[in-house]
């Protein structure tokens, strides 16, 4: 994917940054739009996996709705042109400023997470003179084989609502005038690879609905949420995942009622592949049994390594084409903790100082989780546009 073009071009600009390949995210977008409105999806594009305004532009020109988890990325969302009534509004924890400003903006739906949210919502509602559309957001409890930090959909996380509250939550529903209850929704985890847990979803939205129906309720709107995993390990053999295969198990698997409108929140899978960190090597310092390359870019610019033991694969750009020595080395950056770790163990051609290293499918959850421990400053994104 990168090229001698894109060397030149790096090494003109101040390190470490994000780079944004706008015409891959354009492809990966016309793939999304093609395989969900086929079965007639919705899709809102979470926003919690980027916020870059080049991005958001895409997405909304796109028609995508926006799934957001806070108060500012509703605000974000309404800023970057989405249209209030395709937001959507999650999280455990939503404050009562973040309700209010939602509700004064007339989104389309809240998904509430527990009973004394509803409680909270229909008040607020109610002082605003006004009516919540909300989905229930529902603990599947079912496994989605990732990373523990990243699973949501089970018994023991934090999130959504578990079966034996239905009954209660019914009866609650009865006291809240405010509050007009539109739909289900559920979300599994995240970088969800394999698509046997997608299936066992719908097997359970089924059973789920099936006992909504029976006490009486027809829900119009099925979220089920986002998760689908890219390919960290090599990139350039699945630039754009499988959404042709990942739409078909919903439509296979999931049974619908006539009318009922199919929602899902996709953000990894749309953004992962189009950003790349580029970093320059600083230092390299032999160990004992290893080398150090010390890049300027640490866990500030890219956290996942040292949160989720994630992988990203490591390029060394300088030396793409000169393979001809190739070493190991512990790709590092300059923060002051063991965990700023890119990689351990990783071959590598010959690496020396003022190389330019290319840390892959950064575009998910990278910029957004930067954070400026070490007092680190921020270098504006670089996208493909201006590639020279
Ligand atoms: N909907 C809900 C309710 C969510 O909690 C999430 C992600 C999504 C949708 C979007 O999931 P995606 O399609 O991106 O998998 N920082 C972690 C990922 C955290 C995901 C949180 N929730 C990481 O870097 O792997």
């Amino acid at each position: 994917m990168f090229n001698e073009q894109h060397l030149h071009f790096f090494e003109q600009i101040k390190t470490p940054f994000y780079y944004y390949d706008l015409d891959l995210l354009k492809k990966t977008i016309t793939a999304i739009r093609t395989e969900s409105e086929r079965y007639n999806y919705h899709v809102h594009y979470a926003l919690k996996a980027n916020t870059d305004k080049k991005i958001l532009q895409e997405l909304m020109l796109a028609g995508f709705g926006a799934d957001c988890v806070s108060g500012n990325e509703v605000k974000c969302a309404l800023n970057n042109g989405f249209a209030n009534n395709k937001v959507v509004f999650a999280g455990v924890g939503k404050s009562d400023d973040e309700i209010n400003f939602a509700l004064s903006n007339d989104i389309f739906c809240f998904n509430c997470e527990s009973i004394q949210e509803l409680e909270v919502v229909n008040a607020l509602a109610g002082n605003l003179n006004t009516k919540a559309r909300i989905a229930l957001r529902i603990n599947p409890n079912v496994n989605a084989n990732t990373h523990k930090y990243i699973t949501t959909g089970l018994e023991e996380n934090k999130f959504g609502i578990n079966p034996y509250e239905f009954d209660t939550i019914l009866e609650k529903l009865k006291h809240c005038p405010n509050l007009q209850l539109i739909g289900l929704h559920f979300h599994i985890g995240s970088q969800i690879t394999d698509l046997t847990p997608f299936k066992n979803l719908c097997t359970r939205v089924n059973e789920i609905q099936a006992w909504f129906n029976q006490k009486g309720h027809h829900l119009e709107n099925i979220n089920v949420g986002g998760g689908l995993g890219v390919n960290y390990k090599e990139p350039d053999t699945e630039l754009i995942p499988d959404f042709a295969a990942y739409f078909k198990i919903f439509n296979d698997f999931l049974e619908l009622r006539p009318g009922q409108q199919v929602h899902f929140e996709l953000g990894r899978a749309i953004v992962a592949q189009c950003g790349n960190l580029i970093s320059k090597v600083l230092y390299i310092k032999n160990g004992i049994n290893t080398n150090f390359a010390i890049l300027d870019a640490g866990m500030t610019e890219l956290i996942r390594p040292a949160l989720y033991q994630a992988y990203h694969k490591i390029e060394n750009l300088s030396k793409k084409n000169n393979i001809t020595k190739v070493a190991r080395y512990d790709v590092v950056g300059p923060i002051c903790e063991s965990s700023d770790c890119f990689g351990k163990a990783v071959y590598l051609p010959e690496t020396h100082r003022g190389d330019v290293f290319v840390i892959r499918t950064a575009g998910a959850y990278g910029e957004v989780m930067t954070s400026q421990y070490n007092l680190r400053k921020k270098n504006k994104a670089v996208y493909s546009d201006e590639l020279k």
